[in-house]
């Protein structure tokens, strides 16, 4: 699977998504929507919505086999942490973005495989343009967004009614800004060197969700990954 972590999910990653879960089923009811950004942990399919690659293994059996019995362009046999929240609040799986014919009316998941938190530009400053997959960067996912907006809401108070009863999640992410280096063989240093760009990148873009589309703070969470939380350890 190109991009994916090596290895199971480190513990660290399974304890945040457990307690979540917990915050979120007190809160079941709150929200009429949610939104998703993230990278292959989360992507529902939006790699696949174009076609297939050849190479991808996760558009084939096994993966999907134990909850949709067939492969969704989940890199998961069955559902994500995302498919979980969106079903504690009692809202349909986020359909992914890119599909055709989805209703988004209670949510959208942007998710797509190999995504970075940052953009493209600044690994190719740094010589690391051909370790990442530029599928589509948090910044670009916040744009389709942005681009499927009239589809809730066109009127400014229309839109802050629809998104104060919206949850966002911006996560998981970061994993392939990580991988940027260490896929280019450099050392896990640099990895490391990249966790305050990471860290402010991911800030800027719930600032910018904050923003646009007037989320209320408390209605944004993020979840992300420091370098090889989901390495084999
Ligand atoms: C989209 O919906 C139309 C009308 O319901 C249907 O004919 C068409 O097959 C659908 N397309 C896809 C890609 O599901
Ligand atoms: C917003 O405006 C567009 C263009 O007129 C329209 O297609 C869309 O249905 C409107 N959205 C809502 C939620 O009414």
């Amino acid at each position: 699977m190109a991009r994916a972590r090596r290895g199971g999910v480190g513990w660290r990653t399974v304890l945040a998504a457990a307690l979540w879960l917990l915050v979120v089923a007190a809160e079941a009811g709150k929200y009429n929507a949610v939104f998703n950004f993230g990278d292959s942990l989360v992507d529902a399919g939006n790699l696949v919505t174009e076609g297939i690659p050849d190479y991808l293994a996760t558009a084939r059996p096994p993966y999907g086999q134990s909850y949709f019995g067939y492969p969704t362009g989940r890199c998961s046999d069955g559902r994500l942490v995302i498919d979980f929240i969106a079903q504690e609040f009692g809202l349909p799986l986020l359909p992914p973005s890119k599909a055709k014919n989805a209703s988004f009316a209670q949510g959208a998941n942007f998710a797509i495989t190999g995504a970075t938190a940052l953009d493209t530009e600044f690994f190719e400053k740094r010589g690391l343009g051909k370790s990442v997959w530029n599928s589509g960067s948090l910044f670009t996912q916040i744009q389709w967004l942005r681009d499927l907006k009239p589809s809730f809401c066109n009127s400014t108070q229309e839109c802050k009614d629809f998104f104060a009863k919206s949850l966002f999640v911006v996560g998981e992410l970061a994993g392939n800004d990580y991988n940027a280096p260490l896929f280019a063989g450099k050392d896990l240093r640099e990895a490391y060197n990249l966790i305050p760009h990471v860290v402010q990148g991911i800030s800027d873009g719930v600032e910018v969700s904050i923003s646009v589309f007037a989320v209320f703070q408390h209605a944004v969470c993020s979840f992300v990954l420091t370098p090889c939380a989901c390495c084999s350890n």
